[in-house]
């Protein structure tokens, strides 16, 4: 507001002397042209200091707010860390120990500090209707607070242009009650749950014959450790595929397993028809396999 006020004086007293001399010194009929100057040293300097003085003096409340509005406010906080993969979201609770990817939950009306880094280039954390921008950098940690006031589902997008799916690069802030959110923690840290059906059986015996345990981790599943992808264990649970690229479903999980390239990318996800053998390993997943993967996946919830 400080700045405001002296902006709009600025504006104001600038306007009015524009005006007032438009009118005063308008040529007139028959009149030659005026004297012609050049330069006045007392007017340069004056309008030089003049500006540097007032910038120089916001500058002071301006700094101090900034500092203070990105102070977390006293009391409860709970610490997030989120490092950020071309493209997708990995997801941890330093307390509880949790690990998901692409989907925040956090209680209602609990200050949310958030750690950052990245594992590759530059992104940037957007939860819009909860913060501004914080950019993500490789071997740095920068943070940023917020607090969801009401029980709802927040959008946020990467926005630091990052390669070719940057704009699939999604993510969801779901600020749950208290009791909710603890309740989905316990559930995350619980094991993967087991499979029932034929089809799921197989589908894990696949997921790790197949090769993806060496990117992807299953609790609960023998072998199933690898972190260069996302944590799998509950992906059954979150609402979407591949960092919001897709709603998560039977049919859009097929989709994702038949062709991940297709439907993102430039990913590093395997089994693209498309893709080069050095970066994509094509593991030729036949339908039946891509059946049974869709099956195991979809019950991980
Ligand atoms: Cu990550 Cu754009």
């Amino acid at each position: 507001m400080v700045t405001f006020w002296v902006a709009a004086f600025i504006f104001v007293t600038v306007g009015i002397g524009l005006i007032y001399t438009v009118i005063r010194f308008r040529r007139k009929p028959g009149q030659g042209i005026p004297k012609q100057v050049h330069g006045s040293t007392k007017l340069e300097i004056g309008w030089t200091i003049v500006p540097i003085i007032i910038l120089g003096a916001l500058a002071i409340p301006t700094v101090m707010t900034e500092f203070y509005i990105s102070e977390p406010p006293a009391g409860d906080q709970l610490t997030i860390n989120v490092v950020a993969h071309q493209w997708w979201w990995e997801i941890e609770y330093p307390e509880s120990g949790v690990i998901t990817a692409n989907e925040l939950h956090v209680p209602v009306g609990t200050t949310i500090n958030v750690e950052m880094t990245s594992n590759d280039v530059i992104h940037s954390f957007w939860v819009p209707k909860l913060a501004g921008k914080m950019d993500i950098f490789p071997g740095k940690t920068t943070s940023l607070w917020f607090r969801a006031d009401e029980v709802d589902e927040y959008f946020g997008q990467c926005a630091e242009f990052c390669g070719e799916s940057h704009v699939w690069m999604k993510f969801r802030v779901l600020a749950e009650p208290i009791s909710e959110f603890e309740a989905w923690q316990q559930k995350q840290l619980a094991d993967a749950a087991k499979p029932t059906t034929p089809e799921e059986t197989q589908g894990a015996s696949t997921f790790v014959a197949k090769g993806c345990i060496a990117c992807h981790t299953i609790s609960g599943v023998l072998g199933a450790a690898g972190v260069i992808g996302p944590n799998l264990t509950h992906m059954g649970g979150r609402g979407t595929i591949a960092a919001g690229t897709m709603e998560m479903n039977q049919d859009n999980l097929r989709e994702w397993l038949s062709d991940p390239n297709e439907v993102k990318p430039g990913n590093i996800m395997a089994n693209s028809p498309m893709s080069l053998a050095y970066t994509n390993p094509n593991f030729a997943l036949t339908a039946e396999d891509i059946n049974n993967l869709v099956a195991f996946l979809h019950s991980l919830k």
